[in-house]
Formats: C-alpha cells, sequence, structure tokens
C-alpha cells in the first residue's frame, strides 16, 4: 500500500472520529444537537471514501457491493447531519438523533466486518 493510501485511509479515519465523536460528545452532554464536528467528519468521510474507493477500484480489488451500501449510508448521514447544523438546531427530534448514532456504527461495522 502506497503513502498516498496510507494517508487516505489514516484521514478516513480521522473523519470517523470526528463524527462518531461529535455526536457522543452531545449524548454525553445532553444536548441532543448536531455540531460542526460530526459536519466535517461526514464531509471528510464522503471525500476520503470515494478516493479510497477509486484506488480499490483502479487495483482491481473493490468489493462495489459494500462500498455501494457505505457510500448510500454515508449519502443520508450528510443529509440528516447537514440539514440541523445549518439550520442551527438547538435540538434534534429523538429519533433522528438515536437513528444517525445508529447509521454511524452500523456504517463503521459494514467497514470492518463485511470482508
Ligand atoms: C460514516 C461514513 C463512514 C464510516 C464510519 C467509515 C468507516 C470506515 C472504517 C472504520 C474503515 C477502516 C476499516 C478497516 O481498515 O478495516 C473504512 C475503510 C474504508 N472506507 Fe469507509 N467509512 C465511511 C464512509 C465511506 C464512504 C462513503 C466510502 C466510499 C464509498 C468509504 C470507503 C472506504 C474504503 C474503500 C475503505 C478501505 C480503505 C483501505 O483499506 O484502504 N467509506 N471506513
Amino acid at each position: 500500500m502506497d503513502l498516498v493510501h496510507l494517508a487516505l485511509r489514516y484521514l478516513h479515519l480521522l473523519g470517523f472520529a470526528a463524527v462518531f465523536g461529535g455526536w457522543l460528545v452531545s449524548w454525553l452532554s445532553r444536548k441532543f444537537n448536531f455540531n460542526t464536528a460530526m459536519l466535517y467528519g461526514i464531509a471528510v468521510q464522503l471525500a476520503t471514501g470515494i478516493v479510497l474507493y477509486g484506488l480499490a477500484s483502479a487495483d482491481g480489488d473493490a468489493n462495489h457491493a459494500k462500498l455501494g451500501v457505505k457510500f448510500l449510508l454515508a449519502l443520508l448521514l450528510g443529509v440528516m447531519i447537514a440539514i440541523p447544523v445549518w439550520k442551527k438546531r438547538e435540538k434534534v427530534a429523538d429519533g433522528h438523533f438515536w437513528a444517525t448514532g445508529a447509521l454511524i456504527a452500523v456504517t463503521a461495522g459494514v467497514a470492518v466486518f463485511w470482508q
């Protein structure tokens, strides 16, 4: 794996830390709102993930079904996170809050367990 690939994978993991960490802080501080760490995190996930997908395809070892599912989940998360942040919502609905945390965890699970 070359340095560019490793650097992108590293950034991808930092993006995951930002999006999930932002959500955890909101939960544990009982704010139940979405923050810019989550917004930047999901943007980094989408940007680095798409390039990683391109690299894996070029190498001929992309799992298209898995990465397609990840892409759709990340796109959905992007919308679910961006709208409350842009509208500066002080609190998101309970279902929306928990669904977002669960979807982030499911997407990371797809990354790790679907081989
Ligand atoms: C919330 C969104 C996302 C989360 C939480 C997430 C999480 C992760 C995690 C934890 C890994 C590391 C897995 C491992 O090394 O075993 C990973 C790798 C990867 N992700 Fe994502 N991801 C997200 C979005 C995306 C998107 C949108 C794409 C592109 C379709 C993508 C493509 C990839 C690829 C290609 C790898 C493999 C990198 C490598 O082994 O070089 N990810 N992702």
